[in-house]
């Protein structure tokens, strides 16, 4: 029998990803509409991985015959006086995940529940790297300051990895 805790737990951490998915998706459709269609893409690459994780989630949730709820979604922001601003939203965003997540390897592990926990620590690495990503590029940002044709070839730069970029993982 699949511990009560820990399916809501990931519950919540479907709709978490969800939300992410969501966040991404707002910051993806913000950029399109300024034009910056490298940040745009950037931003839309994120918001499918946000959905790949989630769907991990639920299936895990199935394959210990749990019970999958789905959760309401808030309406993300989709207005922002800056780039920065939006990256600063996506990397706090980041970084509550992160807090979730390890969260839950707390709670598998106090339930002695090894099969959670193990099935987390794709998650936890994941974050790292997830985190890293999205503050390195607030760090080139910080750089380019309100200087329009630094932005212009970071979007470029963006829109160069887009194409670059391997399907997103399962
Ligand atoms: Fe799935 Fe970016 O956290």
């Amino acid at each position: 029998m699949f511990n009560k805790n820990i399916e809501t737990a990931l519950n919540q951490q479907v709709n978490m990803e969800l939300q992410a998915y969501y966040t991404y998706l707002a910051a993806s459709a913000h950029f399109e509409e300024l034009g910056l269609k490298g940040f745009a893409q950037w931003m839309h690459h994120h918001a499918e991985e946000e959905m790949t994780h989630a769907m991990k989630i639920y299936h895990f949730i199935h394959s210990r015959r749990g019970h999958v709820e789905l959760f309401a979604l808030n309406a993300p922001r989709q207005d922002w006086s800056s780039p920065q601003a939006v990256i600063e939203d996506a990397l706090h965003h980041e970084q509550k995940v992160t807090a979730s997540i390890d969260e839950i390897v707390k709670l598998a592990r106090a339930e002695g529940d090894y099969a959670t926990d193990s099935f987390m620590q794709w998650f936890v690495d994941e974050q790292v790297e997830e985190e890293e990503v999205v503050d390195d590029l607030l760090q080139k940002l910080s750089f380019i300051e309100d200087f329009k044709p630094g932005l212009y070839l970071l979007d470029r730069e963006l829109a160069a990895e887009a194409v670059e970029v391997t399907p997103v993982e399962q």
